[in-house]
């Protein structure tokens, strides 16, 4: 069921006064012609304030980031009045460098594609507001967007990438594998059904206090992970991948998240250690957890593979799996990946990390997308809300489950 949040179309008067002050600034001449399709797109949906230019060729004309995490990391995870206010403080400075960044006149655009969906409820509502008043004074049509539509068509702003494919998307909110068979036609296999993987890793790597690591300090819980990773050997601990009973294509971390957790306690008393003081055999912990999930999320993505090849949602070969989302800038994680495509002669694509974490250039590309397909650009605005929770396409995540299909066993060589 979909949550309609308080409507975000009213506007404060500094939200107003912004907006004024920013198209004096570009000197704004409403009616310029333009030849190319050009969308500026904006992102708030969590914890990045992010904007582009991008043309309907992928051209990324300009872009612009500010990212909260280090913020975040200091308060132990995000807190959302600290994320509004951070976006408030930001989104004006943002836009602006993106578009001054293009040389693109706001009178230029085609269009302003902003996510709307899913997110944090204060966080959306700060990128809906200033786009609905931008698009008001540019008398621009809008494209509200859907954050998860947007990182599942990342891919095809850099490749050729034709529908039907098949997208796993795996960051710190969001867990799904889904089939894309248009830019706005998908269908769900399967999702987590408690936390995102990137969100286990973040806690792991908190329980594990790896902001205290000399070489981890800057880095998201999941890099942390990564990076200390290397320095362990994954099987000083046997952790078994979590449901491996059920014959979907869901996921599950949080019984993963307290597995290493009790890990962690008895190795402290063994070791002799307060929490909150940087364990010794935190390398090998961090080998083990992040080789778990890679295996978990392997064995998920391979039977949906199997699943969709036997309903003929995908070509018999040469099918594409595509990854994204923060997870998937993880190399272990991806090494998994390409174990499974290797085996059901599939093609692995996978963003580069920059594009695979939350950026403006996704939304741009999304807006691009639906313009030259037609979908969702409006023309009036009125009564358009955020929805922080909103699920992506059909959900046939059941049918997958009663189509039980066992998957054959891969070595996971990595
Ligand atoms: O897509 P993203 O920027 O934001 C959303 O969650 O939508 O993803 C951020 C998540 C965080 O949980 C972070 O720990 C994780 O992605 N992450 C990683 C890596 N880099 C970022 N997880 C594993 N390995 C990485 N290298
Ligand atoms: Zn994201």
């Amino acid at each position: 069921m979909l949550i309609l949040s308080k409507t975000a179309g009213v506007l404060s008067k500094p939200a107003r006064r912004k907006t004024y002050e920013f198209l004096r600034i570009f000197n704004f001449h409403p009616g310029k012609p333009f030849l190319h399709k050009l969308v500026l797109g904006i992102e708030t949906s969590c914890d990045d304030t992010a904007a582009a230019v991008v043309d309907e060729t992928g051209n990324i004309l300009g872009e612009a980031i500010h990212s909260q995490t280090e913020v975040h990391l200091k308060t132990g995870g995000i807190v959302p009045s600290v994320a509004q206010q951070l976006h408030r403080e930001n989104i004006q400075r943002i836009v602006q460098e993106a578009l001054s960044s293009s040389k693109v006149c706001p009178s230029e655009l085609s269009a302003v594609a902003t996510t709307v969906k899913p997110g944090l409820a204060l966080s959306l509502g700060v990128g809906l507001s200033f786009s609905l008043h931008l698009v008001d004074q540019l008398k621009k049509p809008f494209i509200p967007i859907h954050h998860m539509e947007a990182h599942a068509l990342t891919i095809r702003l850099l490749n050729k990438v034709d529908f039907p494919f098949l997208v796993l998307l795996i960051s710190g909110g969001h867990c799904l594998l889904a089939l894309v068979r248009g830019v706005s036609d998908f269908l769900l296999l399967g999702k987590s059904l408690d936390i995102a993987p990137g969100d286990m890793l973040d806690k792991v790597a908190r329980r594990l206090s790896l902001i205290k690591h000399p070489e981890c300090s800057t880095m998201s819980g999941g890099k942390a992970i990564e990076h200390l990773a290397k320095q362990g050997n994954k099987l000083h601990f046997d952790i078994k991948p979590p449901m491996q009973r059920a014959k979907n294509c869901d996921f599950s971390f949080s019984g993963l998240q307290h597995v290493v957790d009790r890990i962690i306690t008895q190795k402290e008393k063994e070791e002799g250690i307060q929490k909150g003081e940087i364990l010794a055999s935190a390398a090998h912990i961090a080998a083990a957890v992040q080789h778990t999930t890679a295996c978990h999320i392997a064995k998920r993505t391979h039977r949906a593979i199997l699943f969709c090849k036997q309903r003929r949602l995908l070509p018999p070969s040469n099918a594409v799996l595509v990854v994204s989302g923060g997870v998937a800038s993880n190399f272990y994680i991806r090494k998994a990946l390409e174990i499974v495509t290797n085996a059901t002669e599939c093609t692995l694509l996978c963003p580069p990390p920059r594009l695979c974490t939350d950026n403006g250039i996704m939304i741009a590309w999304n807006g691009i997308e639906r313009l030259c397909a037609g979908v969702g650009v409006l023309h009036n605005t009125e009564g358009i809300r955020y929805e922080p929770k909103c699920p992506l396409g059909v959900d046939i995540s059941e049918e997958v489950g009663e189509a039980a299909i066992k998957v054959p066993r891969l070595k996971m060589d990595i």
